[in-house]
C-alpha cells in the first residue's frame, strides 16, 4: 500500500498530487490556505475523508503565520479560513464536518492565547489523520466478513487509501480480508469517466498493494455481472442522507441498479463523518457540477466537437432501496436505514 495521501512533517504539509497518477507519484508541499483550496478543487487531493483532513490543514496554513496578538482577532481569521475552505467542493460532507470541527474547537478555547490556538488547530488536523486510519481499519474489519475467500468485488471510482489518509473505505474490507485474514480477493475496477479515478487511482493503488485487479470500462459492468463474475459491489460515499440515500461518484447509481438486476449485494462503505443526519433524503444533497472540459477532453486531448453542449455532474444519488448495507466503523447498518443509521451515532465508540 502507498504510504499516505496527506501528511505533516515538521510543520510542512504534503500531499500526493493525484492528478499526476499513475504516471507520476509526486509529493507536493502545500504552503497556503489558497493552495490547499486549489488542491481540493482541482482533485489533487480528493475522496471525501481526505478532503476533510486537507481542509483542516488548509485552515491551519491560513493562520499559522498570523501576527494577531488577540485571540478574538485570530478566531475571526480562522472563521474566515473555515468559510473559504467550505467553498472548495460542495458534495462531500466530510469537508464541512472537518471545518465545523475546527471552528467549534477554537470557539471553545477563546480564552487561550493565539499561539496556543494555532497549536490546537494543527494538533486537531493531525489527529484527524490518526482517527481516519483507525476508522478505516474498523470499516475494513467489519466489511471483511462480507468478502469470502475467492471473492470478486466490483468497485467504482476510488474509495481506497488515496481517498482517505491511508487505508481507504470501500477497499478497506478487501485489504483487511487479504492482509489480516489471508483470503484471496479479486477486484474489478470501473474506469470511472470522466476523470478516470478507477483506472488511474484504484488500479494503481491495488497494483501497488499486490491485489489482483481487472480494469473495465464503465459500460462493461452489466456484461461482467451477467457473466457471473461479480460476487459483491462495494463503493464509497461522499454523503449519506438520514434515510440511506447516498451520493457517490457519478455512475454509482447505475452500478447499483445493475447489481439489483443481477441479484448482487451492493454495499457502501461510510465513515460516520460521511453521514449527514441533517439531510432527510438524497434530494437534500448538493451535487457538484464541474468543467465541461472534463467530458470533452481526456488528459488534455480533445475527444468531442468544439462548442458541444455538455452536462457534467460529478456525483449521483443512489436511492436507499438499492443499498444492501452501509459498512461503517461501528458495524454494518442494514434497512430500514432511517432507523439503523441514527442508531450508529448512539453507540459510544468503535473498537
Ligand atoms: O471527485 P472525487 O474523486 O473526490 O470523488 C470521490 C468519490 O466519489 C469517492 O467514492 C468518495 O469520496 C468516497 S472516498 C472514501
Amino acid at each position: 500500500m502507498h504510504e499516505s495521501t496527506i501528511w505533516c512533517e515538521r510543520d510542512h504539509v504534503f500531499i500526493i498530487d493525484q492528478t499526476l497518477l499513475p504516471l507520476e507519484c509526486k509529493r507536493v508541499e502545500i504552503r497556503t490556505c489558497g493552495e490547499m483550496w486549489e488542491a481540493i478543487r482541482a482533485l489533487r487531493v480528493r475522496g471525501a475523508p481526505a478532503i476533510g483532513i486537507a481542509a483542516a490543514f488548509g485552515i491551519w496554513l491560513g493562520i499559522r503565520s498570523s501576527d494577531c496578538v488577540l485571540s478574538g482577532g485570530l478566531i475571526e481569521q480562522i472563521d474566515q479560513c473555515c468559510d473559504y475552505m467550505a467553498t472548495a467542493r460542495p458534495t462531500a460532507v466530510n469537508l464541512f464536518w472537518a471545518v465545523e470541527r475546527i471552528r467549534n474547537l477554537v470557539h471553545g478555547h477563546a480564552g487561550c492565547v493565539p499561539e496556543e490556538i494555532k497549536e490546537l488547530v494543527l494538533r486537531e488536523a493531525q489527529s484527524m489523520i490518526e482517527e481516519d486510519n483507525a476508522v478505516c481499519l474498523s470499516i475494513g474489519r467489519h466489511g471483511a466478513g462480507l468478502v469470502h475467500d475467492g471473492c470478486r468485488v466490483l468497485t467504482h471510482c476510488n474509495a481506497g487509501g488515496l481517498a482517505t489518509a491511508r487505508y481507504g473505505t470501500a477497499l478497506a474490507p478487501v485489504y483487511y480480508a487479504m492482509e489480516k485474514e489471508g483470503r484471496k480477493v479479486h477486484v474489478y475496477a470501473d474506469e470511472t469517466r470522466p476523470l478516470l479515478q478507477g483506472a488511474r487511482l484504484t488500479a494503481w493503488e491495488l497494483k501497488q498493494a499486490g491485489i489482483p485487479v481487472t480494469l473495465i470500462c464503465d459500460n462493461m459492468a452489466a456484461s461482467v455481472m451477467r457473466r457471473g463474475l461479480i460476487d459483491i459491489v462495494i463503493v464509497g460515499t461522499d454523503r449519506v442522507a438520514r434515510n440511506g440515500d447516498f451520493a457517490n461518484k457519478i455512475g454509482t447509481y447505475g452500478v447499483a441498479v445493475l447489481a439489483h438486476a443481477h441479484n448482487i449485494p451492493f454495499y457502501a462503505a461510510a465513515p460516520l463523518s460521511s453521514i449527514d443526519l441533517t439531510a432527510a433524503d438524497g434530494a437534500a444533497i448538493p451535487i457538484e457540477e464541474r468543467d465541461p472540459d472534463e467530458v470533452t477532453r481526456i488528459r488534455g486531448i480533445q475527444i468531442a466537437p468544439d462548442g458541444i453542449d455538455v452536462f457534467n455532474p460529478a456525483f449521483d444519488v443512489t436511492p436507499c432501496d438499492y443499498v444492501t448495507g452501509f459498512i461503517t466503523e461501528k458495524g454494518i447498518a442494514r434497512p430500514p436505514f432511517d432507523q439503523s443509521i441514527p442508531l450508529l451515532f448512539q453507540q459510544p465508540d468503535f473498537d
